[in-house]
This record gives C-alpha cells, structure tokens and sequence, in this order.
C-alpha cells in the first residue's frame, strides 16, 4: 500500500515543531498565497475540497464557515482539541509535532470569515502538546503571523490556548464552549447552533484540529486538486489511529476509500499470529462494531454508513478472539456512564442502566429476557438525548447484542449455572448467633 502523506509529510523530522523547521518545508506559504486572494474564494476553496470534519459527525467545512453571519461583530474560531475520544490518538501527534500547521490552518480559517479571536480548547492531560503550542503561538507572534495587522493584510487575529480538566463532555462542541466561558461543560440545547449563537453568544465556527490543520493544503493545492484524493463523497487523506489486537498499532495517514482489510492487516499487521478478528470500531468506542466479514469495506464516510457504522473519529479498535462480547459492552458502558453529564434522562439512565443489565449477566442473575429490553432501551437511547454523548454508548452495545446474541445469551446461562453452585458455608464455619 503506498502511503499518501499531506498531514504526516515527514513528520518525524527533528525541529518540525519550531517556526524555523516548519518554514524550512515550505510553512506559511499558505497564508501569504491566502492573504491575497479574496476572503470569500477562500471559502470557495474549502468548500471545492469537499473537506469533511475530521472530529466525529463529519460535516462540510466549507458549508459550516458559510453559515457564519457576514459583516463585522464578535465572532469566533475554537479549534477542538478536547480529543476525548476513546481510541483517538491523532491530533495529539499532529500537535506534537507540527503545531504550526494547525496555527496557520487557524489564521487563514479567521481572515476567510472575518474572525478576530480564536481559541484553542486543549484536554488536560496532554501537558506536553499544550507546552508545544503555547511556545509556538509565541513563536508565530514574534514573526508577526499573529496580532494586529498580519504580514499587513489587514487581518488581526488573538489566538489563546486553553487546557480543559478532563471530561468527555467538554469534547461535544456546546459542552465545550460552556467549558471555555468558565461554567460547567454542560452540552446546549441546539438549535440555536454554534455558526449564529455560541461562545459568549457570537456566530462561533468550531472544527477539530486535523480539519483546520489540513486547511493550509488546501490552499496551496486548489481545492479542486484536493477533491481528486480519496472518493467522491469522502475527499483527501485522513488520519487513522489504530488501536487494540494489532501487532503494529498507532497513527497512519491513508487516503479515504482504502479498503480497511489494509489498513489493519498491511499497515497494522493485524492480530497476533493465531487470533482472529472477532469485533471492531470503525471510528472510535461510540461506533457501532462491524465483523470480520466486514473487513473489506472501503474506509470511507458513506461506506461505512451503508455497512452500519460510522467513520467518527477515524479511530480504529480491533478486538480478537480472546475477549468476550460481555467484557467489551461492560467496558464502553462503564466509561459512558461515567461521563455523562447527568443533564438529560436518557443518557444519565440509559447508561448507568445498562451498565447495571451488564453486570447481572455477569453475576447470573440475567435471564434471556434481559438482552430484549437490553436492546429495546438501546433503541429508545438514541435520537431522544440533549447531546449524542447517550448514543455514543447506545450505538455500540446495540450492535453488540445485536450481533452477539447467542454468545451473551450462553454467557447468561454459564453465569447462571455457576451462580447456582457457588459452595454454601460450611456449618462449622457459621458465626455461632450471639458471638458478637
Ligand atoms: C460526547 C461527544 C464528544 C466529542 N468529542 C470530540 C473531541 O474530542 N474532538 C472533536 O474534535 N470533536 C468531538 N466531538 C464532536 C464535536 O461536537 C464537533 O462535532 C466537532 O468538534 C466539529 O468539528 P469538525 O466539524 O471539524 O469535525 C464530540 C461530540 C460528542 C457528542
């Protein structure tokens, strides 16, 4: 499989993450070329590129920046780089290492809409990225790329780095942006939508940080030469991070409509020699799980929509033959009841719920009944909750029992029998009555 390196092009070469390496390869090339085209073709290359979210839902960019009000007010940029995800590990890399290509993907991003503040909402835990970024905004300011009146385009631009403390729901754009304004990361009713009303109640274009940082591609190869890489429906190049029963896990950039058997067998070595591919997520933990008969579908957003999933993240989780089913859905149900943040029904009992339905399969106390309402309270999940953070959990398990009846319904009755026979104490072994 030849590899198609637009985002990773070298991205291990030392010194890529100061101002002088980036600039050695050619970096913010891109935003002298953009300050002298329009603003509004600015918007029209994206939009050519056909560039869909690289953050979960996979929605245009161009046509996002488009909804944007027109004309001078408060408006904002928020580049997402909660990466809360499980089993999503790419933008930590590219932050890491090229933090400057998300920089000038955000500076060309704010003068093609007319933003004059932008924000960069990191997760807590990637200290060492947030370090590399706060030198690096530091870095592009000194050179004048960031500030008032930019390389003398006219363009004035005041980026801030914040560090988020942790939480899965700070990753969902309104959880986010309350996160941001200091207030518990609760999710906002929507609409209204972020593009009219969001952080401090302006017009606010909020993209994950693989999208804004493949912006600078894009205008430097035309939006149209873009739109010649992967499928029709599923431009350019993405970003896979692959993760569980693979013998060489980690990111690769491929070029969307790879068939995904390649992409975990060739590129990932697949499983350890002897195992099989029993179950994996397409695009993260909150994707519906997809077969070993399925490993041939191209990786692509329609694709793997028409197989029953989803591309999400673009984090791939392989699981081999050596786990359970159960072990698996009690896994996604224990992090997805965790993190909910409590504000809508569905999701604060849906999952805790079903996290409690797990477990009593796994004491014996479930009967095959219990996977009906499993399934049918999984159903009545997803669509209804304020946020999709309770279909996240939902989707999966769904397809879990879905597609692993008959394995959970003989894990029941093993759970069972084993519960039935568990040794009674013996009477010697009694606390005499009155002992105490
Ligand atoms: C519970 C939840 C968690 C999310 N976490 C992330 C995340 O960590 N990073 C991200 O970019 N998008 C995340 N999203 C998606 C964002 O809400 C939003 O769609 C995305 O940031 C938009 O950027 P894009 O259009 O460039 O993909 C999450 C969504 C939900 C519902």
């Amino acid at each position: 499989m030849t590899p198609t390196h637009l985002l990773f092009d070298r991205i291990d070469e030392p010194g890529l993450n100061t101002l002088q390496g980036y600039e050695k390869r050619g970096g913010y090339s891109a935003l002298r070329k953009a300050f002298a085209i329009p603003q509004a073709a600015i918007v029209e290359e994206i939009s050519a590129s056909g560039l869909r979210g690289r953050g979960g839902a996979g929605f245009k960019m161009g046509q996002k920046a488009s909804f944007l009000p027109k004309g001078e007010m408060a408006k904002y940029l928020v580049c997402n780089a909660d990466e809360s995800e499980p089993g999503t590990f790419k933008d930590r890399e590219l932050m890491q290492k090229c933090p400057h290509m998300l920089i000038e993907g955000m500076i060309i991003t704010t003068f093609a809409t007319g933003i004059n503040h932008a924000f960069i909402y990191i997760r807590g835990e990637y200290e060492l990225q947030a370090d590399i970024l706060e030198a690096a905004i530091a870095e592009a300011e000194a050179a004048g790329f960031i500030g008032e009146n930019i390389l003398g385009s006219g363009h004035s631009l005041k980026l801030v780095l914040h560090r988020g403390a942790g939480a899965y729901i700070c990753g969902e754009e309104t959880g986010l942006l309350d996160s941001l304004e200091g207030k518990r990361g609760n999710p906002r009713l929507k609409p209204p939508f972020p593009a009219i009303e969001g952080l401090y109640a302006g017009p606010t274009l909020v993209n994950n940080v693989e999208t804004l940082a493949t912006v600078p591609t894009i205008i430097n190869m035309g939006g149209a030469e873009y739109a010649k890489i992967g499928t029709e429906g599923s431009t350019g190049t993405k970003l896979v991070s692959v993760s569980g029963d693979v013998q060489r896990p980690g990111n690769y950039e491929i070029v969307l409509g790879t068939s995904s058997r390649e992409i975990i067998f060739d590129l990932c070595g697949g499983p350890k020699p002897g195992r099989t591919v029993k179950m994996w997520f397409p695009g993260g933990s909150s994707s519906p799980v997809l077969l070993e008969e399925d490993l041939d579908v191209a990786y692509d957003f329609d694709t793997l929509a028409k197989a029953g999933s989803m591309l999400g993240s673009g984090a791939i989780i392989v699981v081999d033959d050596t786990h359970s089913a159960l072990e698996v859905a009690q896994k996604l149900t224990k992090f997805y009841a965790h993190e909910s943040c409590g504000k809508c029904v569905p999701c604060r009992e849906g999952t805790n719920w079903t996290h409690k339905m797990l477990a009593r399969i796994e004491s014996g106390e479930a009967t095959p009944m219990d996977l009906d309402i499993l399934a049918s309270v999984q159903t009545q999940i997803i669509g209804n909750c304020l946020c999709v953070l309770g279909d996240a959990m939902a989707m999966p398990v769904g397809s879990i029992v879905a597609k692993f009846r008959d394995e959970l319904e003989a894990e029941i009755e093993a759970a069972s029998e084993r519960a039935n026979t568990v040794p009674v104490a013996p009477v010697q072994d009694a606390i005499p009555v009155g002992a105490h």
